[in-house]
């Protein structure tokens, strides 16, 4: 059947049958909020390359989150910037570092809230890699046994979901072995499966702390933006090791990736909008180029309908008011 007959339009004519239309939804729930928490601070700090996003203290974090909640909020992934680093990262496996204890406190004010914790060394060694380095280069498993026990550490201080982000092979298996050998078999793993060696970091790598002390690039294990196969491989494999959820990172320049893995794979799937693509859209608004909430609107729903179930992004503030009851 053809025109005209067949009439496209007859689907868009009022805001109630395009609603009832619609293939893909946005809800509240699908947001997970990146939070900054730096041992340095008292009070919170804004971050000027993330526009509208803080560095907490210990303090400052549990007001801010009772609003967000009340809001609906009810994810958070969890980033520690500590007092003091060293070349091993000591301070992320300290059980009384910054974020073993703020896991014991949101978990406490808020046991609802889905607590995610990062975990990577790169905030917390002088070199600002993501483990410990060998003749210049990273050694993959003896940073593997020190993301072991901060995995260990974060389980003992209550977190829901530990997503490690350092693409170190067999990260997922081994954290995975010593969770269950102390117990915590209902600790859940996320893993950056993919996370492609990518120029949208930068306001990051700013706000982590690790900015000033990195050198050279992560190109040794972080992904390259011309793989595919390799890609998926890396999600089978940690498919296989037991990860509970993939993520994909950045968002945007890999919605091709998202959609292959979410074909291939049957585990829940995230995607992290990262700093950088955040911060030039939120620069584009500023400049009028565009409408901020009905770009991030758009850019969302092609995130869903790529195949993406959660998103992990810097406009969750926003987007909670914005999306109303
Ligand atoms: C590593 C980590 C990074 C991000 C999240 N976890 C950055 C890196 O590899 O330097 C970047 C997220 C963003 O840009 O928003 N712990």
């Amino acid at each position: 059947m053809l025109f005209p007959t067949v009439r496209m339009q007859r689907y868009r004519q009022s805001p109630q049958i395009r609603q009832l239309m619609a293939e893909t939804h946005l809800e509240k729930a699908d947001l997970i909020m990146p939070v900054f928490i730096n041992e340095n601070l008292k009070d919170k700090l804004a971050i000027k390359e993330i526009p509208d996003n803080y560095q907490h203290s210990s303090e400052s974090l549990i007001p801010y989150l009772e609003s967000l909640v009340e809001k609906g909020l009810s994810s958070i992934l969890l980033f520690g910037i500590p007092q003091e680093k060293d070349s091993l990262g000591t301070q992320a496996y300290n059980p009384k570092g910054i974020i073993q204890k703020s896991i014991s406190r949101i978990k406490k004010e808020f046991p609802k809230l889905v607590v995610i914790a990062d975990c990577c060394l790169c905030e917390y060694t002088s070199h600002g890699q993501c483990g410990v380095l060998k003749e210049g280069r990273l050694d993959n498993d003896k940073t593997v046994e020190l993301l072991q026990k901060v995995a260990l550490s974060y389980a003992e201080a209550g977190v829901d979901i530990i997503a490690p982000s350092g693409m170190m092979d067999g990260m997922i298996a081994e954290i995975r072995k010593s969770l269950d050998q102390s117990e915590f078999t209902m600790t859940s793993l996320l893993s950056y499966a993919v996370k492609y060696a990518s120029s949208f970091y930068g306001p990051f790598r700013i706000a982590a702390g690790s900015k000033d002390t990195f050198r050279g690039d992560r190109m040794h294990h972080q992904l390259a933006p011309s793989q595919k196969r390799e890609a998926l491989r890396e999600a089978l494999l940690d498919v296989e090791e037991g990860a509970d959820y993939l993520m994909v990172k950045p968002s945007l320049p890999y919605l091709d990736i998202v959609r292959t893995i979410k074909e291939k794979t049957l585990l829940p799937l995230s995607i992290y909008h990262v700093s950088g693509e955040y911060a030039m859209l939120k620069k584009a608004a500023k400049d009028g180029i565009v409408e901020e909430f009905e770009a991030f609107q758009e850019i969302f729903l092609s995130m869903k309908r790529a195949g993406a179930d959660f998103i992990i992004n810097y406009y969750t503030e926003e987007m909670l008011k914005r999306l109303g009851n």
